[in-house]
């Protein structure tokens, strides 16, 4: 079998269920990870073992990952912002991590609770932890492409930040669009400066969709070479640091357009439009996948 020449990393029950106001049922989260692993995604972001109190909707993280029906071949990461989130992490079975901070200061400060600086600092003893229990680690930049609060981000901020996470031990780093304002040129440019520092192979990009831009970001950074994409099944999401940001790109989108470039992502489509619907009906809501709806409707 050839390997999926782009691998997808599915955040919808993390990113997607995070802004979720009304608590969805942990059994929801559990069946909702298994479909998604069950269509050929290799990488389902599973939860975050954050402060409950300050993102409720993952309370449960340790529920999720217990109940949980691993499938060989697809990691579950899940997000740590420090090493109490790594223990609990640990404990609950986790085999791949995700630490988080941002390229604008006002942003991080709002998400973690840390200027950017102690956010890395915090992340170190994350690391070596990880690599004593043999857990990797992937690492996010968020506001890559600009900040609700500080507006415009310096591209160098962005490298900064992207070089400090994969010196540290990051074997990826996704960069975030957290509120969707980038457009293809900058999204691209934006990329090639960061693999100027590492590289392309270690890089994912992260859009969501509020201005209706996240796929053709996507292609641009693709024909930059990128070959690790984030998106979110039916374009569930948004961040609770963000206001009015909306979700992901949709994954059946994403898949759609790859699968119509030629490029592979060992997704099955009609599988994954499936799961798209069944959650946005579980959550009482229209798909906001575009190829999604398209499918389910013939
Ligand atoms: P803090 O209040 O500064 O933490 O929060 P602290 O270290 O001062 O500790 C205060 C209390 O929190 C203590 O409890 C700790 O035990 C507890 P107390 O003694 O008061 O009873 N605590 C924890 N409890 C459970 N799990 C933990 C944990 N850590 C401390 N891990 C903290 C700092 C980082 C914990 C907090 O700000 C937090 O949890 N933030 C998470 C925010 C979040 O989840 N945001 C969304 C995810 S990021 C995102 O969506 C962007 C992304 O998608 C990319 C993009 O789109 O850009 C990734
Ligand atoms: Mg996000």
């Amino acid at each position: 079998m050839s390997q999926p020449s782009i691998r997808i990393v599915e955040v919808g029950p993390r990113d997607g269920l995070q802004n979720e106001q009304t608590l969805v049922p942990t059994r929801t989260k559990i069946e909702l990870i298994d479909r998604l692993a069950a269509t050929g995604l290799r990488t389902v972001e599973a939860t975050a073992f954050v402060h409950p109190k300050w993102v409720p909707q993952m309370a449960d993280a340790t529920e999720v990952m217990a109940g949980l029906d691993p499938r060989p071949g697809v990691s579950y990461p899940v997000l740590v912002p420090n090493l109490q989130g790594l223990e609990r992490a640990l404990a609950a079975g986790a085999r791949e991590v995700a630490v988080f901070t941002a390229a604008s200061e006002a942003f991080n400060l709002k998400n973690t609770n840390a200027s950017i600086a102690d956010s890395l600092e915090r992340f170190r003893p994350v690391l070596a932890r990880a690599v004593e229990a043999g857990v990797a680690v992937r690492g996010y930049v968020s506001t890559v492409l600009g900040c609700p609060y500080q507006g415009d981000v310096p591209v160098a901020d962005v490298v900064g930040v992207a070089t400090a996470l994969h010196e540290m031990g990051c074997y990826e780093v996704s960069l975030g669009d957290t509120i969707g304002v980038g457009t293809p040129r900058k999204a691209a440019a934006l990329l090639v400066a960061v693999a100027s520092q590492v590289p392309m192979a270690a890089l994912a990009v992260h859009f969501h969709d509020t201005w209706g831009q996240a796929l053709a970001n996507i292609l641009a950074c693709v024909e930059a070479g990128v070959r690790v994409v984030d998106s979110s099944v039916a374009g569930l999401g948004g961040c609770p640091y963000a206001r009015g940001a909306t979700g992901n790109v949709a994954t059946e989108d994403v898949v759609y357009m790859l699968d119509g470039l030629g490029l592979e992502t060992g997704v099955d489509l009609e599988a994954l439009a499936q799961v798209g619907g069944w959650i946005s009906a579980e959550l009482d809501r229209t798909s906001q996948s575009r190829a999604g709806r398209a499918l389910l409707a013939r």
